[in-house]
Order: C-alpha cells, then structure tokens, then sequence
C-alpha cells in the first residue's frame, strides 16, 4: 500500500465509530481505522471530534442567489410577490452578474463544507442567459464543488409561451436535469398535462426528473400523484423527485395513506425546504397557521428517502440563508418535530448521505475507495453539529484542504470568578 498523503487522526464517525484513522492518497480514502500504523507528511489530529462526507444541497436556485434588494426587496415575502419580483428582475440579468453572484455563493458553500448542489435554473427567458451563466460557473467550480443543473420553467412549460421550446434547448446546451412546477400551470389538468411531457422528455433523453412540485396550501394539488404514476409508466424509478410537496401537509389522511405507498412503490424521491417553506407557506391562514412542510417522518416510514434543501439564500425569495446545511437541518427538526436521537440524526443524513444519493453522487462517503471529500466539525456527532451549527474547522476536497474556520470559542470575565478561555458550548 502506498504511503499515504495524508491522514487524520482520532476522528468520530456519523455512524458513532469512534477514535478512527482516516488515511488519505491521490485524493481517495485509502484507509479507515483504529490507530492505523503509517504515517503521512501531513497528519491532522482530530481530537475526537466529528468527521463527516461533505455536505450536499439537494434543491437550490443558484441564478437567483446574491440578488436580494435587486430592483427591490419583497415586502409581503410571498412566494408569488417573489416569483413576481423574479420577472422584474430577469430582464436586467447579465451573464457577468449571474456568473458573479452564483461565484461568490460557492466560496460560502465551500467554506461551510457544502460542496456538492443541484440547483434549478430558470429557463423562462429565451435568451437563456441564466442556463448559459450557470454552465458557466458550473465548469468554473468543478475542480471543487460539484454543481448539477435542472432545467426548471420557473413560468410553466405550457403558460408561458415558448416555454417547453426554451426548456429544451437549455438540455441541449447541456443542463443535466428535468424540472417543471406543475402546480403553476394554468390548471390542474395542464399542471397533470406538463407531468406527462415532461416525463417523456426525461425518458426519451436518459435524464433524471426533479420538479418543483405542489409547493402550495391547497391539500387538493396532487400533481406527486401523477408524477409517481408517469415514474412507473415510463420506467423511471429510482430517477425521479419531487420537490417541496408542501400540499401534503395540508391533505386528508386517508388520500395520504394511499399516496405514500404509491411514491413509495414508484421510487420517488423527496426534497423538503424547511427554511424557506415555513416562511412562505400558510400565508392565506390567520390561526391556527399551517407550517406548510411536507410530511417528512411519514415518508421517512414509508422507505421514501428524503433530502433537505437549502432552497434560497439572500433572493426574491429569502432575505437570509448562509449555505449552511446545518441551518437547514435545524429548521427541519424543528418544523417536523423530528426530535428523537434517530430522528435527529436522520436530519444530519438528510444534508449528506440522502442528497448524495439523490443526486447520484460517485464516489461520495467514507468508505475505501471514496473520494477524500471531507469535513472536520468542532462537535462530537452529528446531533451535537445539528445543536451548535458546529463550525466547519476543516474541509477536504479529494484530500486537499479547500478551507479553514478557527474554532468558535468564548472567553468569559465574570465577577467573582477565575477568567475562563477557549470556552465552547460543547458537553464533550
Ligand atoms: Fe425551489
């Protein structure tokens, strides 16, 4: 075996595995293991604390990212002001801006240990200058970030016109992803229309499918269910997911006890929004307020894997948002109630492991033979990273460091007492 070029030392694993070596060569993982006998030119001690795959968002608007305020700030913070707000923007949008915001978005991303997203771009505007300026920064950040592209009819491929046209031409000039949002098409039998083109597309083409799908109130917006029946119709399982799905929040039980088994069955997968969604949904209700987010522990039982996006960050959309994952997983838990340690911990899973394998990530874990993505956080597990939104002290990109944060830690003057430093909010 190769002597390695790097090797971290006394990590704590996901999985609870603890005092593990973690041996690095040519940007693999080429050992996991107790006390491992080599040695590297460059050894990191880990102190105990977690290392973890990377951090991976599922759902994201990358073209939209960075432009808060521009032209203007959404005052209701509604998802149709902010879709509103996006038409007055788009006209102004320019190849360099796209390209610069959505650069600086990534040095975030990468910084939180984010370094894989599937973002949605719009491809409502003819001149698909947000598909050409996403290709753009997607060749751009490959060498550390991975970045896959849906092409997403923010207008709806059958309102708006040319709008199927323009979406196909974005697949051809390479965007990897189908997407639609059939609940935005003029009706349910249109939006249930839009599901079976956009479907036969992804067949015909070899191309997964992710729509932004029923992300509204109305608890009769069913388009999940045409969408896993055209899954199993067209032969898609495994390939297809439905984004946000905030109206199963609002179903009938029984109409819901049908559908999980039929997404289920159809191998769909989910992506939920928690930030972004417990904001924007329930704004029509006075009290009691729905929360809005899809049914996540139900899907979870049911064997349907579910991811968290991080959605928006500083848009028409959301004023706040950092790409941290953390925070997203944190919302989630709290929104869906998820507060048991296994829940707690399928939240941790549901920023890595989940969206990884969602977005069909090669080479994405820790096991031998996996690339050397990593991240070091200052917290003993994965539930402690969810409580503190541990800082990211270390992040690895096939084994070369790609960024560092300095522990967070305070020191304390208090009367009466001895001065304390390095005081961390950690029980470890
Ligand atoms: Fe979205």
């Amino acid at each position: 075996m190769p002597q390695p070029d790097l090797i971290l030392r006394n990590a704590r694993l996901p999985d609870g595995r603890e005092g593990c070596d973690i041996a690095v060569a040519d940007g693999r993982i080429q050992a996991v293991a107790p006390a491992l006998p080599a040695t590297a030119p460059q050894e990191v001690d880990c102190a105990g604390q977690l290392v973890s795959p990377p951090f991976v968002d599922a759902h994201f608007h990358l073209d939209a990212t960075l432009s808060y305020g521009i032209p203007r700030i959404n005052a209701s913070g509604t998802l149709l002001e902010g879709i509103a707000l996006w038409g007055e923007l788009k006209p102004r949008l320019t190849h360099e801006a796209l390209v610069e915001r959505a650069l600086a978005y990534c040095d975030w991303a990468v910084g939180r240990g984010l370094l894989a997203i599937r973002s949605h771009v719009d491809t409502s505007d003819p001149r698909l200058v947000t598909v050409e300026a996403m290709l753009d920064v997607q060749r751009r950040v490959a060498p550390y970030l991975d970045l896959q592209l849906v092409a997403f009819p923010q207008d709806g491929v059958l309102r708006s016109p040319g709008g199927l046209d323009n979406l196909i031409r974005a697949l051809d000039l390479g965007v990897q992803v189908v997407g639609g949002i059939p609940h935005f098409e003029r009706t349910m039998a249109e939006g249930a229309e839009s599901v079976r083109i956009l479907c036969e597309l992804a067949a015909e083409r070899g191309l997964p499918v992710d729509m932004h799908c029923d992300e509204t109130d109305d608890p009769l917006s069913r388009h999940i269910e045409t969408l896993a029946c055209e899954t199993q119709r067209l032969g898609l399982q495994g390939r297809v997911t439905g984004s946000h799905l905030t109206s199963m929040h609002s179903m009938d039980n029984y109409y819901v006890s049908k559908l999980l088994p039929l997404m289920a069955e159809a191998q769909v997968y989910a992506i939920a929004n928690p930030l972004i969604n417990i904001t924007l949904q329930g704004r029509h209700d006075t009290y009691p307020k729905r929360r809005g987010m899809t049914r996540v522990p139900e899907m979870l039982a049911h064997g349907i894997p579910v991811a968290f996006g991080q959605d928006c960050c500083m848009d028409p959309w959301y004023s706040l948002g950092s790409g941290d994952m953390l925070d997203v997983a944190h919302m989630a838990l709290h929104v869906a109630q998820m507060t048991g340690p296994a829940a707690m911990r399928q939240c941790f899973e549901a920023v890595t492991t989940a969206p990884a394998r969602i977005l069909g990530l090669d080479g994405y874990g820790l096991e031998v033979g996996c690339h050397a993505d990593l991240v070091l956080l200052q917290a003993r597990d994965p539930i402690e990273a969810l409580r503190l939104r541990a800082t990211r002290l270390k992040v690895w990109r096939r084994g070369r460091l790609v960024a560092e944060t300095p522990p967070a830690a305070a020191s304390l003057r208090l009367p009466g007492r001895p001065a304390a430093t390095g005081f961390a909010l950690s029980r470890g």
